[in-house]
């Protein structure tokens, strides 16, 4: 006899996972979080694309500038005289990661490209679009969750590695946790080897809580989408209309913070979890942390973590900095 009826599954099963334990562990939290890396599924990762592109948004080309100006200097730092091989944390942000990829195959001829992220789709589509575009980079993907993971086989004799962590990304990590990475990053090198670390750094209140709330709304529809996720993987029944986009500048903590805000007294069901939520008018989700940094700080974390800083740049306002240290 054939089943005609459709059983809701999601009710009757508790969906286990990454996902899963991270929303119910964050959703039971008070008050209420989220971990930034909920953000990037495929629409997140298209509307982060979007902001980097916005007016407000300054980091991305205030990076890409400092980069365009300096990116032979940094490689021939980072070569000391040897064959350079490339790491990213994160499968680059082409147009950043391509300036310092071309200036390693004008140096050397060729040059091997080894991005590190979760995503496996992400890293092919960085695969394709950079072997065919930089003549000179041989694409060596790895497919590592860099947050807990991180071994590099060791780089040749002879050869130097120097491991890329731009756009600011270790600004989602808190100190510790910053700090321990640093010091994970170090443990995957051999003396010698570099480290190039992207910062944003402590400016004007305004510019910063702009460049997280921009007109367009975009980084509010980057936020909210946090929701949506939730309800096609977890079966959640939240109305991201009902939550506000919140971006605050925590000046104690030096810090950018995103929330969403319930604008109504509510009881939000999440059927995967085999949980109801409630949540009071005005109650937030803390859904992101994005540190700040004073100049002279990303070159004082590099040193605790065993890097010898070898030279910084900045743009002319002082906005960003990018700092190579070396392994010791
Ligand atoms: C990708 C972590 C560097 O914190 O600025 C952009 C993410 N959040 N707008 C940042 C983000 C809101 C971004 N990072």
């Amino acid at each position: 006899m054939r089943m005609t009826t459709t059983i809701p599954q999601i009710a009757a099963e508790r969906i286990s996972g990454r996902v899963a334990s991270a929303v119910e562990e964050g959703l039971a939290s008070q008050p209420k979080r989220l971990p930034p890396w909920l953000f990037y599924d495929a629409a997140g990762s298209e509307l982060f694309e979007q902001i980097t592109e916005l007016p407000e948004y300054y980091l991305t080309r205030t990076e890409r500038a400092i980069l365009a100006t300096h990116a032979d200097r940094m490689i021939a730092q980072a070569a000391d005289g040897r064959r350079l091989r490339i790491a990213e944390l994160g499968a680059g942000s082409a147009s950043k990661t391509r300036l310092l990829l071309a200036a390693a195959a004008r140096r050397q001829g060729v040059v091997v490209y080894e991005p590190l992220d979760v995503s496996m789709s992400a890293l092919e589509v960085a695969r394709e679009r950079i072997e065919r575009e930089i003549p000179g980079v041989e694409v060596a993907p790895r497919l590592v969750d860099y947050a807990h993971e991180l071994d590099l086989e060791p780089s040749d004799a002879g050869e130097r590695r120097l491991v890329l962590y731009i756009g600011s990304s270790i600004g989602n990590f808190e100190p510790e946790a910053a700090a321990m990475l640093l010091r994970r990053i170090h443990a995957s090198l051999q003396p010698g080897d570099g480290l190039l670390l992207g910062v944003d750094l402590v400016k004007e209140d305004s510019i910063l809580r702009a460049a997280y709330d921009d007109a367009a709304g975009v980084t509010s529809a980057f936020n909210r989408n946090l929701l949506t996720r939730l309800n096609r993987e977890l079966g959640a029944e939240f109305d991201a209309e009902t939550f506000a986009h919140r971006a605050v500048w925590n000046a104690a903590e030096s810090r950018m913070e995103m929330h969403l805000e319930s604008r109504v007294a509510q009881s939000v069901r999440v059927a995967g979890l085999g949980l109801d939520v409630n949540f009071r008018a005005g109650e937030r989700i803390h859904t992101e942390n994005s540190y700040k940094y004073w100049p002279g700080q990303a070159e004082a974390m590099l040193g605790a973590a065993g890097f010898a800083p070898v030279e910084s740049w900045m743009d002319a306002q002082g906005w960003f900095a990018v700092c190579l240290g070396r392994a010791e």
